[in-house]
């Protein structure tokens, strides 16, 4: 796969200083694991319409979805490699590549809502964050939200006993194999184009995502029972190869900015809805039961994830994770 993503690479960087003609588009590749209708696949989009619009089309992006191009971890190292100018994974993807901060992300119930995420990834917290990937040759551009996750099995979750000894099929991160292990069940890293026929050939026994991933990728017709936990939080980082991004004239890169910064307005004002609409579906559907916790089903739950605050410290820094609490839940916690 590597030598696949060099060749493509070297295309790539001919395409960018090779001899071009005054009206050659710069072309930004923009790659990403989800379907089109979904908060990330409907941003790109948009920010493609916005991009080669406000750029008089002297950008073209090039908006590949569902995993097309790269899996989950193939596709940040094919921007590495320049490959593709542009993606957006999830916080949780972050690790393999050694940037491990992302997956304070992950921490269960630490995020109580978006407009409590907004306020961090807004903030000076959110910036320092982007900065870190400087250093593995990516620009850090914006922050885009999916929505809170919920788990699915073919039995019913309901208290924490019921995760023993289920696989759960989960992202690249840390934090969420250790959320596994606290409810005592067995995590399973997994790309995500291959979780519904893991799900459905009992490869793995659950899974945990938003509502429109769940939707789009059809898990509900293979998952009978749902639990609305709302324990933990898909979001992207929008990033683009740094090379290239520092190598655009000045009057483009300000113009792809503007396009991302609207783009990232439209999406992030409708995710919520998005993953809305897609519950809907799923209940619409009749294929699965949906079930609510009580709130001492709730609590019990928060109270067998809380351990993993303290197993990850190290890996995602005691002092991220303090100043990431004192942003959601307030000085006074
Ligand atoms: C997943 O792998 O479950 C998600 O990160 C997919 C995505 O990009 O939303």
């Amino acid at each position: 796969m590597r030598n696949l993503i060099l060749a493509a690479a070297s295309v790539a960087a001919l395409a960018l200083t090779g001899p071009v003609s005054a009206q050659s588009p710069i072309i930004i590749k923009f790659s990403h694991v989800v379907a089109p209708n979904t908060p990330k696949g409907l941003a790109s989009e948009k920010f493609k319409e916005l991009a080669e619009k406000y750029t008089g089309g002297k950008v073209k992006v090039e908006v590949y979805p569902n995993s097309q191009l790269y899996k989950d971890k193939e596709e940040l190292e094919a921007l590495q490699l320049g490959a593709v100018q542009m993606l957006a994974p999830s916080n949780a993807k972050f690790g393999p590549i050694g940037v491990k901060e992302f997956e304070v992300f992950d921490l269960p119930y630490i995020l109580p809502d978006l407009a409590t995420l907004r306020k961090v990834t807004d903030g000076p917290l959110g910036a320092k964050l982007l900065k870190l990937l400087d250093a593995k040759g990516m620009t850090g551009l914006a922050y885009w939200d999916n929505g809170f996750k919920v788990m699915s099995a073919n039995k019913k979750l309901i208290k924490p006993e019921d995760y023993k000894g289920l696989k759960f099929r989960i992202q690249s991160s840390k934090v969420l194999e250790a959320q596994m292990r606290s409810l005592g069940s067995i995590p399973q890293v997994m790309a995500f184009s291959e979780v519904y026929q893991a799900l459905q050939t009992g490869v793995v026994d659950g899974q945990e995502n938003s509502w429109s991933n769940i939707y789009t990728q059809k898990m509900h017709e293979v998952q009978k029972y749902f639990t609305v936990t709302n324990h933990g939080y898909i979001g992207y980082i929008v990033v683009v190869n740094k090379k290239f991004w520092d190598g655009l004239p000045a009057d483009i890169r300000t113009q792809l900015d503007k396009a991302m910064k609207e783009a990232t307005a439209y999406g992030n004002g409708q995710s919520a809805k998005e993953n809305d609409d897609a519950l809907a579906e799923v209940k619409k559907s009749g294929k699965s039961e949906i079930i609510t916790l009580t709130p001492e089903q709730d609590a019990a739950m928060r109270k067998a994830m809380e351990p993993v605050y303290k197993d990850v410290a190290s890996r995602v820094g005691q002092p991220l994770i303090d100043e990431f609490l004192k942003e959601t839940r307030g000085a006074t916690n």
